[in-house]
C-alpha cells in the first residue's frame, strides 16, 4: 500500500468518529490528567533524592504516603474517564461503518452478488470488522492517552536537563527503528492472513449450505481436505505474523537497554562533573522509565493500527464497489401501470457471451405471455432484466411506454410481482412471510392470500398456524408448501404484471393442478410472463414464445406452433412421449 493510499485510510477512519467529537474531547482531557500524573511523579524524585535521600529531611518524608494515594486517585480517575469516553466513541463509529457496509451491500446489483460468494463477503463484514474492533478498543483507547504522557515527560526532562534530555532522544529512539520495520512485515502477513481467513470462511459456507450434496455423494473427506488444507495456508501466515510480532517486544527491549545504559553512563559522568545534583539525574531517569511502558504499548498499538488498515482497506473495498443499478437523480415513480411491456432491440449479455440477442416484444395489458425453450436459452434472463437487475448492453425496456431506468426502483417493483424456483423464506411467522414488503396486510388479508395459493389448509394444521415460525429457527417445510407461501405472498402483492418463472416447480402434480387454478385467477386482468418446464400448463396462454440461444425462434397461440411442426413440437412431443 502506497504512503498515500494509507494516508487516506487514516483520514476516512477518521472521518468516522467526526460525529463523536464530544466524547473525544472528554477523553482528550482525561488523558491530560494521566499524563500529568505521571510526569508529576518524575517531577517529586527530584525532591525526594536530594532533600529526603542526601539532606535527610524527614518532615517533608512524611507527605509522601499521602502523595502517592493522590497521584494514584487522580490517575485513576482520569484514566476512568478517558477509557470509558474514548471507547464510546470508538464504538459508535464502527457500528456506523458496519451500518454503512451493510447498507451498501444490499445496495449493490445482482452481478456483484453472482460474482461473490456468500462466505467472502459474510467473513468481509464480519472479520475484517472484527479486526477494526480490536484495533478501536486497544489502539485508540491507549494512542492518545500514550502520546500525550510521552510528550508530557518528554517536555519535563528537558526542563530539568537538556543535554542529558537530548543524550536520551538521540540514544533511546534506535529502539523504534527495528519496531517499524517489523510492523511493516507484520501489516503484509496480516492483510494475506485476512484473505486466507476469508478462504477458509467460504469454504465453510459451501459446505453447511451444500451439506445434503455432500453426504449423498459421500464427499465428507474430500471436503474436510479442502477445509484441512485452507486452514492450514491461514496457519502458516499466522505463523509469520507470530514470528514478527512476537519478536517485537524482546528487540525494544535490548535496544532500550542499550540506551537507558549510555545515558545513565552519561548522567553520571556529568553529576561527577557536578553540572548535575544526583536528584536531577534520578528524576530524568524516572522521567525516562516512565516513559517506557506507554512508548511498549505505543508499538503495539502500531502492529494492530497497521493490522486494522489492511483490514480497512478491505470493508472499503466494499464500500467502494459501484452500485451498478441506481435510481436517477431525476427518477420518477412509475404511476399505477396497467401492465403495457415492451422490449425494444434488447441485447444483453453478463460476461462476455451475449444471452439475448435483438430481443423485441410487445405484451399489452392483461396478455399472458409463456416462455418456452431449453434451459439456458434465456428465459429468465427475460425476467431479471424486466426486474432490472441487470441493465442491458443494448436496446430499451418500457413499462406503459416509460423505460424502465427512469423510474424508481421502488415503483418499478410494486408494478411487478415475482414468483420463482428460488423459495426463500425469511426467519418469521408464515404470517410475516406472506406480507413482506406489505406490512400493514390484515391477517384476513394474508389468509386470504394463502387460500388462493392452496396454502391455508396446510398452514392451519401447523401448531401456531399463521404464526408458525419457518426456516432456519423454526419449522421445516417442503419444497411445495415453501413455494405455495411464495405464491400467496404475490397474491398477497396484487402487483399488475406478475412474473412466474417455474413457480410451481417443485409441487406434485396434485397440488400444482390446484395451485395452477389459483394462478389462471390471479393472471385475470394481469400482465403475465410465465415459465414452466411442464408445457401442460401454458398451453392457456395467450401467446408462446419459443426462445432458443436468446433469439425468438417461434412465437404463436399453442395448437398454432404445434401446427408450426417446430421447435415447440419437439419439446412438446418430447413431453408427452409417455
Ligand atoms: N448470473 C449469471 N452470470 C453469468 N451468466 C449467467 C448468469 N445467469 C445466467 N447466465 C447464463 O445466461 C444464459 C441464460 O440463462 P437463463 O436466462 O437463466 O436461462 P433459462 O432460464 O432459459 O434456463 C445461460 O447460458 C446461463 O449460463
Ligand atoms: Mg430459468
Amino acid at each position: 500500500m502506497a504512503n498515500d493510499d494509507k494516508k487516506n485510510i487514516y483520514m476516512r477512519l477518521i472521518r468516522y468518529s467526526y460525529p463523536y467529537k464530544g466524547l473525544i474531547a472528554v477523553s482528550m482531557i482525561a488523558s491530560l490528567g494521566v499524563a500529568g500524573t505521571d510526569a508529576a511523579t518524575a517531577y517529586l524524585v527530584k525532591p525526594f533524592v536530594d532533600k529526603m535521600l542526601i539532606e535527610g529531611n524527614l518532615a517533608l518524608a512524611k507527605l509522601v504516603p499521602f502523595l502517592i494515594v493522590l497521584l494514584a486517585a487522580v490517575k485513576g480517575f482520569s484514566r476512568y474517564l478517558q477509557e470509558y469516553h474514548i471507547r464510546c466513541a470508538g464504538q459508535a463509529s464502527l457500528q456506523d461503518i458496519r451500518n454503512e457496509v451493510f447498507r451498501h451491500s444490499v445496495q449493490l446489483s445482482m452481478r456483484f452478488y453472482s460474482n461473490n460468494s456468500a462466505g467472502r463477503l459474510m467473513s468481509r463484514i464480519l472479520n475484517d470488522i472484527n479486526v477494526l474492533q480490536a484495533a478501536v478498543s486497544d489502539v485508540i483507547v491507549s494512542l492518545v492517552r500514550e502520546v500525550i504522557t510521552i510528550v508530557f515527560l518528554t517536555g519535563y526532562a528537558f526542563y530539568t536537563d537538556w543535554k542529558l534530555a537530548l543524550m536520551a532522544f538521540v540514544a533511546i529512539p534506535a529502539a523504534s527503528w527495528p519496531a517499524a520495520a517489523i510492523g511493516q512485515k507484520i501489516k503484509k502477513f496480516s492483510r494475506r492472513g485476512q484473505g486466507a481467513m476469508a478462504e477458509v470462511t467460504s469454504v465453510l459456507e459451501q459446505c453447511i449450505s451444500g451439506i445434503k450434496v455432500i453426504k449423498a455423494f459421500a464427499a465428507e473427506e474430500r471436503e474436510e481436505k479442502r477445509f484441512v488444507d485452507q486452514n492450514e495456508g491461514f496457519y502458516r501466515l499466522m505463523k509469520k505474523t507470530f514470528r514478527y510480532s512476537a519478536a517485537t517486544a524482546p528487540v525494544m527491549e535490548i535496544m532500550t537497554s542499550f540506551g537507558v545504559a549510555f545515558v545513565l553512563w552519561y548522567g553520571l559522568g556529568r553529576v561527577a562533573a557536578e553540572e548535575l545534583t544526583k536528584g536531577e539525574l534520578f528524576s530524568v531517569l524516572a522521567a525516562i522509565l516512565l516513559m517506557y511502558s506507554p512508548l511498549k504499548r505505543l508499538t503495539k498499538a502500531n502492529n494492530r493500527i497497521q493490522k486494522a488498515l489492511g483490514a480497512a482497506e478491505r470493508v472499503f473495498e466494499v464500500l467502494d464497489t459501484p452500485v451498478e443499478i441506481q435510481d436517477r437523480d431525476d427518477a420518477l415513480p412509475l404511476p399505477k401501470s396497467e401492465g403495457r411491456v415492451s422490449f425494444k432491440n434488447v441485447t444483453f449479455q453478463y460476461e462476455k457471451t451475449p444471452v439475448l440477442i435483438d430481443f423485441s416484444l410487445e405484451v399489452t395489458p392483461g396478455e399472458v405471455v409463456a416462455f418456452v425453450g431449453p434451459s439456458g436459452a434465456g428465459k429468465s434472463t427475460v425476467i431479471s432484466l424486466l426486474n432490472r437487475f441487470y441493465d442491458p448492453q443494448e436496446g430499451q425496456i418500457l413499462i406503459d411506454g416509460v423505460d424502465i431506468r427512469e423510474v424508481t426502483s421502488k415503483s418499478l417493483h410494486d408494478s411487478l410481482s415475482l414468483v420463482d424456483q428460488d423459495t426463500f423464506l425469511f426467519n418469521d411467522t408464515i404470517a410475516n412471510n406472506i406480507r413482506y414488503g406489505h406490512e400493514n396486510a390484515s391477517i384476513e388479508d394474508v389468509r386470504a392470500a394463502a387460500q388462493k395459493a392452496c396454502a391455508d389448509e396446510f398452514i392451519q394444521q401447523l401448531s401456531e398456524g399463521y404464526e408458525t415460525v419457518i426456516g432456519d429457527r423454526g419449522v421445516r417445510l417442503s419444497g411445495g408448501q415453501k413455494q405455495r407461501i411464495c405464491i400467496a405472498r404475490a397474491i398477497l402483492k396484487d402487483a399488475p404484471i406478475l412474473l412466474l418463472d417455474e413457480a410451481t416447480s417443485a409441487l406434485d402434480t396434485e397440488s400444482e393442478a390446484l395451485v395452477q387454478q389459483a394462478l389462471v385467477n390471479l393472471m385475470e386482468n394481469r400482465t403475465t410472463f410465465v415459465i414452466a418446464h411442464r408445457l401442460s400448463t401454458i398451453k392457456y396462454a395467450d401467446r408462446i414464445l419459443v426462445l432458443e440461444k436468446g433469439e425468438v425462434v417461434e412465437m404463436g397461440a399453442h395448437q398454432q406452433l404445434l401446427d408450426n411442426d417446430g421447435l415447440y413440437k419437439r419439446l412438446y412431443d418430447a413431453q408427452f412421449q409417455e
